[in-house]
């Protein structure tokens, strides 16, 4: 199958990529990406300016993917740092759901949309949150504008996975501490949203603890 993957320039994205790659029941790859990336026969690099607008080259790269993997995004500590959140909500919003609107007129049926949101991101808009409020609530947001879009076209499938902490495969300091808390490391989310998109599943969302 032919899967799309955006975001595998980043640190979860790039481990996803290898797994995409490594997995046979994936034939093709479409990486939808501001940077090029290092040649492979499964890999197709389609090159976008922005994430708002899909034009007739990009839709055709796409048009046979049955999954996107979707891992673009933006950390806590950057996401609200200069304008107030809104490069937040433009990426985290915007880029999102105009992806899932392009892959639904543009791709084959049924479709899996596979978002990386994040722990205790929230739904309710109305609700006070004490840490990172703005950014959870971003997070909820996405995840039920998406869980509408897919209510609203019954063969597309929305998967939210939410991690908590992503730790390095390798065993430094920072993982090691990390590994103290909520966490989870890259390779084990990263096989579990690339078998998501091969297989499917009843359950819509995924906590920490369930994707480990
Ligand atoms: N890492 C964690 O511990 C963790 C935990 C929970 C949730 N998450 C979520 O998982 C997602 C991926 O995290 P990550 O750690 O892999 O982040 P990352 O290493 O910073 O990668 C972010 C990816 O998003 C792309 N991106 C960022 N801003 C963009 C923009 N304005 N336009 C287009 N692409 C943009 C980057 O592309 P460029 O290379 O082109 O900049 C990169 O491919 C994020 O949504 C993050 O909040 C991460």
């Amino acid at each position: 199958m032919k899967v799309i993957l955006a975001g595998s320039t980043g640190f979860i994205g790039r481990e996803t990529l290898n797994q995409c790659l490594r997995n046979p029941a994936i034939t093709s790859v479409v990486a939808l990406s501001r940077r090029d990336l290092p040649a492979h026969d499964k890999l197709q690099v389609t090159l976008m300016k922005d994430f708002v607008s899909y034009s007739a080259s990009v839709r055709e790269n796409v048009k046979d993917a049955e999954a996107c993997i979707w891992t673009i995004g933006l950390i806590p500590s950057t996401a609200f740092k200069d304008d107030d959140g809104a490069t937040a909500r433009r990426v985290s919003i915007e880029y999102t759901m105009l992806a899932a609107e392009a892959f639904e007129e543009t791709c084959r049926k049924p479709f899996r949309f596979i978002y990386v949101s994040g722990a205790g991101a929230e739904q309710d808009q109305t609700k006070s949150l004490w840490v990172m409020g703005d950014y959870r609530r971003i997070r909820g947001l996405v995840e039920s504008e998406l869980l509408n879009f897919a209510k609203a076209h019954s063969d597309f499938t929305s998967y939210i996975v939410r991690p908590a902490m992503v730790i390095s495969n390798e065993a430094t300091l920072h993982s090691l501490f990390y590994r103290l808390g909520p966490s989870v490391r890259v390779d084990a989310i990263s096989k579990f949203m690339v078998e998501l998109a091969v297989k499917g599943d009843d359950k819509i969302v995924w906590e920490n603890s369930e994707i480990k």
